[in-house]
């Protein structure tokens, strides 16, 4: 098995993790979330959304965030941008960042589409064109992230010819990347193994991320199955946080420590030092007051609890 020398790993705890919390996560603690992950060596990151604050308000302190954070020249951020009301806003944090992508998220599902961003997967694809176009004329990345790739919460099984056709579509109005997430995370390797290689008739596998929730415990078996196919590119969110708003009861994305863990543990190379990340992962988890989502998080946690006992 030829396995990639390094993973780039995508972390979406301030955005994914954060969007679906109930209570108020104050600007400063994103901020400081967002810094420790860039210490610790995340080198690309979802910061915030540009989306409605009526639908999502957890994320409507989006200028406050971009505005605080540590600003670096070798960290990629990428913020949520569903429309060009929302590309327009993100736009004018353009110069604040050398490395600046704009997300455009459709969905394979139509129930899920309608549910997530309130029109078809058709009219979505109208409404990202501009953006994707907007972005090119500017200089700016644009990734597209398809939900629902393997099952939906409203319609079930999704075929892999739906994630082929989401894919074409993206790739046609300028999407340079695709992620395929399962969002609900019911996916199993197999099927996980079927929807990416729906998208590899339009991406090549350096364009193409997996974003795995891990509502059934099956998001690490889900990794390797894509690193398998020559997959590099994962989002994952520190201390598992998560979910989205409109797939009720999935929960966050596989925990960055867990795939870090991983990869580490195969000799594959993150950049990212796993003591520190386990550190931002353990005070975010005690701000929200819970346990930390991440196995080897707590796992280390331990162990550091038992090594000053003894
Ligand atoms: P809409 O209501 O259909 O939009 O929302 P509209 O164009 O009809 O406008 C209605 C109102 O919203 C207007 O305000 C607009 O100005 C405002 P009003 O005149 O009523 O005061 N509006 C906006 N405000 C701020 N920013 C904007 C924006 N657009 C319109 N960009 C929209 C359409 C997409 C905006 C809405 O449905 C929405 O915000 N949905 C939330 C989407 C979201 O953030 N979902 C969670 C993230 S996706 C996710 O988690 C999945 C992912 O992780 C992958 C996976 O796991 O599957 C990426
Ligand atoms: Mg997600």
């Amino acid at each position: 098995m030829n396995y990639p020398n390094f993973v780039k790993i995508i972390d979406v705890g301030a955005r994914d993790g954060l969007q679906n919390e109930k209570q108020t996560v104050p600007s400063d603690v994103k901020i400081e979330l967002i810094n420790g992950l860039i210490d610790a060596g995340v080198r690309k990151l979802e910061a915030t959304s540009f989306v409605s604050p009526k639908w999502v308000p957890q994320m409507a302190d989006n200028d406050t965030v971009l505005n605080g954070i540590v600003k670096r020249d070798d960290v990629v951020y990428s913020v949520l941008t569903p429309n060009m009301k929302g590309f327009d806003a993100a736009l004018a944090h353009r110069d604040q960042f050398a490395n600046y992508e704009v997300v455009i998220f459709g969905s394979a599902s139509e129930a899920f589409s309608q549910k997530n961003i309130n029109c078809s997967i058709a009219e979505s694809i109208e409404r990202f064109a501009p953006v994707a176009d907007a972005a090119k004329a500017h200089g700016i990345k644009v990734r597209g992230v398809i939900s629902c790739t393997v099952g939906c919460p409203y319609e079930g099984d999704i075929s892999p010819d739906k994630v082929a056709y989401v894919t074409e579509k993206l790739v046609a109005i300028g999407a340079q990347h695709i992620g395929i997430a399962d969002t609900i995370g019911v996916g199993t390797p197999i099927k996980v193994q079927k929807a990416l290689d729906a998208a590899l008739r339009y991406i090549d596998i350096d364009n193409i991320s997996g974003h795995f929730h891990d509502t059934y415990g099956q998001a690490l078996s889900n990794t390797l199955a894509a690193l398998q196919m020559g997959v590099w590119q994962f989002d994952t969110s520190v201390a598992g946080l998560g979910g989205c708003p409109y797939a009720k009861g999935a929960t966050g994305s596989v925990a960055t420590e867990d795939v870090v863990y991983l990869l580490h543990g195969m000799g594959i190379e993150t950049g990212i030092d796993l003591d520190k990340l386990v550190d931002v992962g353990q005070k975010i988890s005690a701000f929200l007051g819970r346990q930390d989502g991440s196995k080897v998080a707590t796992a280390i946690l331990n162990k550091r609890k038992s090594l000053t006992v003894s």
